[in-house]
């Protein structure tokens, strides 16, 4: 039987997808009001522990899947990678094995999205990408819900992404053939996305368009999209900060979009840096309820994973 990794979203069919999103909603709907630590009137995963391993800082992926498996009846355990034999030079093969005999699924934030991708294969439990230098899934399935709770409908809408083509912007490319958003994004040349994820996503009939500049990338948007200048691992911190500078989302960029268009932010955010105070705690940001929704959409993708 085929194993069900959540590993890009470009290689799920978009039906897959569209269905995670589809629960997502339903279970977030159907505890409104319930304590947070309270079980899933269903508890479809009780029994069930999912592993979590951290090669790199996080605040949202760790506390959000955790609590997914706690509302889905189930348990989790977390390591950081130094933590554990990995960090001493056990390989990622060997581990993926041992695991496998321990927990019904793993979930890996790592520095090299090979090493997810050779976890995967050496796995015999579902393994789902919690971020890597190469992409973000699970924050775009969130971002994605989040839009579509405040009524957006994702095919034929506008989504601009300004600043750094980074790992987050990769995934969301993948995501626009998956559901039919166009996706412009405007960065410096330097830091333009990956070809192959453009080609990717091209390929499925997505419509990508690249711009140099931020203020082409959001005329018209229906949302714009930022991330930090620095990511987790970029040695060129003052270089970025410097020639990205022109990027930062300001009111005045927002005006430039669609006058009601929202603003999503995966966080952690540099108010100042890649988004002004007033835009990300102003009335357009959603990023409270996206970094919410981290919560629900891991819930569906969980339960996607470990279904039969
Ligand atoms: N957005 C996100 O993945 O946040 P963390 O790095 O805190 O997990
Ligand atoms: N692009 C950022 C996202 C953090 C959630 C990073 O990789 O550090």
């Amino acid at each position: 039987m085929t194993i069900r990794h959540f590993i890009d979203l470009w290689q799920l069919p978009s039906h897959e997808l569209r269905a995670i999103l589809d629960q997502a909603h339903a279970m977030k709907r159907a505890r409104t009001g319930w304590p947070k630590g309270k079980v899933d009137a269903d508890a479809p995963l009780e029994g069930h522990t999912l592993a979590m391993i951290f090669e790199k800082s996080s605040t949202r992926t760790r506390f959000s899947f955790d609590m997914a498996m706690r509302q889905l009846g189930g348990s989790s355990i977390t390591a950081t990678s130094s933590d554990m034999q990995l960090g001493r030079g056990e390989t990622i093969e060997d581990t993926a094995k041992v695991l496998s005999r321990y927990v019904d699924a793993v979930m890996i934030r790592a520095n090299d999205h090979g090493d997810v991708e050779s976890f995967a294969e050496a796995a015999s439990v579902p393994v789902i990408n919690g971020l890597t230098d190469r992409s973000h899934p699970c924050q775009i399935m969130a971002d994605l819900m989040t839009l579509e709770e405040h009524g957006l409908t994702l095919e034929g809408a506008r989504l601009a992404w300004v600043g750094d083509g980074n790992n987050v912007c990769s995934s969301m490319i993948h995501a626009a053939p998956k559901f039919g958003f166009s996706l412009a994004i405007g960065t410096p040349d330097r830091y333009a996305p990956d070809d192959e994820d453009v080609i990717l996503a091209r390929e499925e009939q997505g419509r990508i368009d690249l711009f140099d500049t931020a203020e082409e990338a959001v005329v018209g948007a229906d949302v714009v999209i930022a991330d930090t200048f620095v990511s987790m691992g970029d040695k060129d911190a003052d270089e970025r900060l410097a020639e990205l500078d022109p990027y930062a989302v300001t009111e005045e960029l927002m005006e430039l979009a669609d006058g009601q268009a929202k603003f999503l932010h995966c966080l952690p955010a540099h108010r100042g840096e890649e988004v002004d105070a007033e835009v990300i705690d102003g009335p357009q940001s959603l990023v409270w309820d996206e970094a919410e929704n981290r919560l629900h959409a891991q819930k569906a993708i969980l339960r996607w994973c470990l279904s039969k």
